[in-house]
């Protein structure tokens, strides 16, 4: 009876730890898994990345690639958050002690990509405004480069502060901070249930103007004529594996920190299918509607596809000005829905990323949501402004190559390695499949173990035997060690010295005394 009693007390850790915030529901929670997936990777990546390597060829090492790596992990990202309930270093840290680091590495990454997701986001709004008239005048590239963003000649050369850069900098962390500051339920959960739908609905009016264009069914042709042989090429896979990462934000400590707010009755399983189908059949409506306004700028100037395609921050904003300025009163329109999108799509990621470092501090010192929010948005102003100077786009450049290429793929392979060999698969299998309706079997433990690490480490040294030959962008080493290796040194720096400091947040300790419990 009194042991019944003290169980009870205990139980106070489950009360504990249901102060945690909860998402409203299951469908709230994933519309921000899938807001945080979808991204400026989506709409600017992917379509192009499909027709440079082997077009509708390209489908096979896709979902080869969301099969072996892109639903496995997101079970594994799911199952560690839910099981472990925590922000992505707690969790890691209830894995295994040794490895709380590993959590700290994806959050103050997350940190740094905020300095330049800010910053494009900030773009998107201002050329928003500008395509009402078509802002950008008669040659898009040179305004992009030399009016609006007053590139310098070097990453050293910062030139004069951009103040319009500036400022949507500053609107895009205000708009973060007050969704972060306002909780799950009651600021990410409601965000995502608006600019979700709207984004897809703004999207589908984008494709079908634009396969009703002239000339698109040539960018279409284009996209998805296979060419097999490309699929025998190792770059290609590599391509593949890289985009599925990038794409549903794996490894960046937020699908552990989204799933934390989970209640203990929910389908793990089911729940990362849905995330990776939805990501991408968004892709795949992307790359339709870029491809077809591409055939049709390429008909109407006469030229072929290879001459106007585009990815990236040229696609977005200097080509497609361009095809604006060519469309009349279309083009307004166009160019209006266009840069919703990517402020949209942008959004929904920006708040993912501060919400993991946010609940990463919050964990470990125990203050209050409102407070570790608001000195992040600080923070992360005064971080986010050197963006907006005349280097900002060679320092973008610099970071974004080196967080893809060496900090998110080696972090992905420790957290396979770390979960696949130390806390050992079954750990996780058995946890989610408890609640899930659908069960996985042995194979998901053979995927984390062998297949997902195996294909990071051969991303990892192609890409490494790739700057060792080249340095990247031909930048200069002082260059590349100033705003690219730094970072990837201070996240592993900061981790390993933020994973010393103690938990100061009193519901960790009823956490373990909760899940001793259930062990017996
Ligand atoms: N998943 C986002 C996209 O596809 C990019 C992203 C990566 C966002 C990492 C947040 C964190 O664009």
């Amino acid at each position: 009876m009194i042991e019944i009693h003290i169980k009870a007390i205990k139980r106070g850790g489950v009360i504990m730890d249901n102060k945690r915030d909860q998402w409203g529901t299951k469908l709230g929670f994933i519309l921000a898994a899938v807001g945080s997936a979808v991204g400026l990777g989506n709409i600017w990546r992917f379509p192009y990345l499909v027709y440079e390597n082997g077009g509708g060829a390209f489908l096979v090492p896709y979902f080869f690639a969301i099969f072996t790596a892109g639903i496995p992990l997101l079970i594994l990202e799911y199952g560690m958050g839910h099981k472990f309930k925590g922000s992505t270093p707690l969790a890691m840290e209830r894995g295994n002690k040794k490895w709380e680091w590993l959590g700290w590495w994806p959050s103050i990454t997350a940190f740094f990509i905020l300095g330049y997701y800010s910053m494009i986001l900030s773009w998107a709004m201002k050329y928003f405004t500008l395509s009402f008239s078509k802002g950008w005048g008669s040659d898009p590239n040179s305004f992009f480069y030399n009016d609006f963003l007053k590139l310098t000649d070097s990453p050293f050369q910062f030139g004069t502060v951009i103040w319009p850069v500036l400022i949507g900098i500053i609107l895009v962390w205000g708009i973060s901070w007050f969704i972060c500051y306002k909780g799950v339920k009651g600021g990410i959960e409601k965000l995502n249930k608006v600019l979700l739908p709207t984004l897809v609905g703004i999207m589908i009016v984008i494709v079908v103007r634009g396969i009703t264009l002239e000339g698109a069914t040539l960018g279409l042709n284009k996209l998805f004529t296979p060419d097999w042989n490309k699929v025998m090429e190792p770059k290609v896979w590599i391509a593949a594996y890289g985009q599925v990462f990038y794409s549903l934000s794996l490894a960046m400590g937020i699908m552990m920190t989204y799933s934390s707010y989970l209640p203990k009755k929910t389908d793990i399983n089911n729940s990362a299918f849905m995330t990776a189908f939805a990501n991408c059949g968004f892709e795949f409506l992307c790359a339709i509607g870029v491809f077809a306004i591409l055939g049709f700028m390429a008909t109407s100037q006469g030229v072929g596809i290879d001459e106007v395609v585009s990815s990236g921050i040229g696609l977005a904003f200097i080509v497609f000005p361009k095809v604006f300025s060519v469309m009349g009163i279309w083009g307004t329109i166009l160019g209006c829905l266009f840069f919703t999108c990517l402020v949209f799509a942008g959004l929904t990621s920006c708040v993912s990323l501060v919400e993991a470092v946010s609940s990463a501090i919050i964990d470990k010192t125990g203050w209050e949501r409102k407070k570790v929010v608001s000195v992040i948005a600080l923070a992360g102003v005064v971080m986010s402004s050197t963006f907006a100077s005349g280097a900002g786009l060679y320092i973008l450049d610099i970071m974004d190559n080196f967080i893809n290429c060496y900090g998110i793929v080696v972090v992905g392979l420790l957290e396979a390695i770390v979960i696949g060999w130390i806390i050992k698969p079954a750990t996780i299998r058995n946890h989610t499949n408890k609640t899930s309706y659908f069960r996985i079997g042995k194979w998901w433990d053979f995927t984390v173990k062998f297949i997902t690490p195996t294909m990071l480490a051969i991303m990892l040294i192609s890409n490494f035997v790739k700057e060792i030959k080249t340095p990247y962008g031909g930048y200069n080493i002082p260059e590349l060690f100033a705003y690219g290796w730094s970072v990837i040194a201070l996240g592993i720096i900061g981790a390993l010295l933020a994973s010393k400091s103690p938990w100061r947040n009193k519901a960790i300790e009823d956490f373990k005394e909760e899940s001793e419990e259930e062990v017996v």
